[in-house]
């Protein structure tokens, strides 16, 4: 039998109740799909099935990495806030591949306004779960949907923001999101091959910048970038509005 990439099971109440209206299929066994949407006491989690499995991965916004950084600010010299452009001016930000919400947490705590766009429907039901649990985080908006075509219908509108990140998946090693998150993440989402076509939706979209997160060593995913910052692991292109 083949399996489903990500479900929810039938006897996951909870977990239904968030899945199903964003169209996650039910399965009956969790063989059935590679990761489950589920309900865990920590809140709605993906878990990846199978023997060898690893704990459920949950976004976590007051607790952990995100809620330590909350707590202490952000640095005005964090990479990706000067990448983005925070000491130029940039206060509307669309994070067009909002994941796990570990960069969008980032720009909110550093007072970005931030549009998290997210087309992975168990992945937005994530992110809605932790929102819920955190209750509220102001400065911070969902959107369900492709960002390609949200950016391409916000162009040249009020909804523009000051700059768009993109942070693709990709097959690499990565380093803002943990082995155990990246590989329920892939699993759930698989690799996103469109990245370049977000690129260029962005750049026609964003007013000010647009800013790509790649591994260090990783080429430019669309060529000519008008300068970098460079972390230990990861590199920030930057892409401005001519
Ligand atoms: C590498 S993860 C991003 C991790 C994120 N930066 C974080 O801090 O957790 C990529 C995510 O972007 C989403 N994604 C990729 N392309 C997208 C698109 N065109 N529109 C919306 N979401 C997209 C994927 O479904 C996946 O959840």
């Amino acid at each position: 039998m083949h399996a489903t990439a990500v479900a929810v099971l039938a006897s996951d109440a909870a977990a239904r109740a968030a899945g199903e209206p964003l169209g996650v299929p039910v399965v009956a066994a969790p063989a059935e799909a590679l990761v489950l949407l589920v309900s865990t006491p920590k809140g709605l989690a993906l878990q990846v099935t199978g023997a060898d499995a690893p704990g459920p991965v949950v976004v976590e916004l007051v607790k952990g990495k995100v809620g330590w950084r909350k707590r202490h600010g952000a640095s005005p010299r964090d990479p990706l806030c000067r990448a983005l452009g925070l000491h130029k001016g940039t206060r509307t930000v669309v994070d067009a591949t909002a994941g796990l919400l570990v960069d969008s947490m980032a720009l909110v705590n550093a007072g970005l306004e931030v549009t998290a766009v997210e087309r992975a429907p168990v992945v937005h039901a994530l992110q809605r779960d932790a929102v819920k649990r955190a209750g509220g985080v102001p400065g911070l908006t969902l959107v369900l949907g492709d960002a390609i075509e949200l950016l391409r219908a916000w162009q040249g509108s009020a909804r523009a923001p000051d700059a768009v990140l993109v942070d693709p998946m990709y097959d690499d090693e990565r380093s803002s999101v943990a082995p155990k998150e990246m590989r329920a993440l892939r699993l759930a989402v698989g690799a996103d091959v469109d990245g370049a076509a977000l690129v260029t939706a962005a750049r026609a979209c964003a007013r000010s910048r647009v800013v790509v997160k790649r591994s260090r060593h990783a080429p430019p995913l669309v060529p000519a970038p008008s300068y970098a910052h460079e972390g230990r692991t990861t590199r920030f292109d930057v892409y401005l509005r001519a």
